[in-house]
């Protein structure tokens, strides 16, 4: 019987179920869930991240894992130390200095995406990004900007909206007219959008353009031409998640948990040399 069965609840927030990381974060920490545990999951636009916090505090959660950047602004930090929650953050809210965090070396990562078209001879090279930038994604673009600044090589940054496939697709004419050969788009959904954009122009990938990504969502093998992506280690982050909040809760007086991870780039079909 369920009688009398209460649950530890463990509030998960995230910027959206929509971004295929969002949701294998989610499956992964599922899979990890611990007995007497269970997980509520939230995605939050910036205008709902205030309510939604305050209505899982008000559902008793014992603990949250924040996926999703929240302005200092909100004072939410101040309201989660007030009521003794434990709290974790990882992905775009992992610049939170002093507390229990999982960092993947984003740095790392966009000089993994660099040093390949430098090895690949490019020197023509573009970014793709969204117009807003959380703290990660700011990471990840530096660590491949400052990874061809060493070879002298200065990529043209393009803008889009969001990390849609249609905020890709949008870029398609810039990344033409910028004459490069090789892209590096943020993440592999917008990749996506770039690459039927490309298609539909009559830009041969790699032939034309290179192109690479970043999160390796299961679908990126799966594409013409295959993706060259960084792979996240998103099994790892969540089951992670999950340990070190449950430390948290089970031991409040840990010193601070940080976990890192490092990427690794997988290369596919989407990228060859320089012709
Ligand atoms: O595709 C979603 C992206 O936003 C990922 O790269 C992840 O790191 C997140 O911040």
């Amino acid at each position: 019987t369920l009688k009398g069965f209460h649950a530890i609840l463990i509030g998960v927030i995230v910027p959206s179920f929509r971004l295929p990381f969002f949701a294998n974060l989610i499956e992964s920490m599922e899979k990890h869930e611990e007995y007497g545990v269970r997980l509520v999951f939230f995605a939050a636009t910036d205008n709902k991240i205030e309510s939604a916090i305050r209505s899982l505090l008000a559902r008793g959660v014992a603990g949250l894992i924040i996926g999703r950047s929240i302005p200092e602004s909100m004072k939410i930090y101040q309201l989660l130390a007030k009521q003794h929650i434990p709290y974790l953050v990882l992905d775009q809210n992992s610049d939170q200095q002093a507390r229990d965090r999982i960092i993947v070396d984003e740095f790392q990562g966009g000089g993994l995406v660099a040093n390949h078209f430098v090895e690949l001879g490019h020197t023509k090279i573009a970014v793709v990004s969204p117009q807003k930038m959380t703290h990660n994604m700011l990471q990840r673009r530096q660590g491949f900007v400052d990874a061809l600044d060493k070879q002298n090589i200065n990529p043209v940054i393009i803008n889009t909206a969001d990390l849609s496939k249609h905020s890709g697709y949008a870029v398609t004419k810039k990344v033409i007219a910028n004459k490069v050969s090789a892209v590096f788009v943020l993440n592999d959904v917008m990749s996506l959008g770039l690459m039927r954009g490309l298609v539909d122009s009559g830009v041969n990938i790699p032939r034309d353009i290179s192109l690479a990504g970043y999160d390796d969502d299961d679908y990126a093998q799966f594409v013409t031409p295959a993706l060259t992506t960084v792979s996240q280690p998103v099994s790892n982050i969540g089951a992670s998640a999950i340990k070190l909040l449950m430390n948290r809760i089970n031991f409040p007086n840990l010193p601070t948990q940080i976990q890192k991870f490092n990427l690794t780039l997988v290369r596919r079909e989407s990228t060859s040399s320089y012709k």
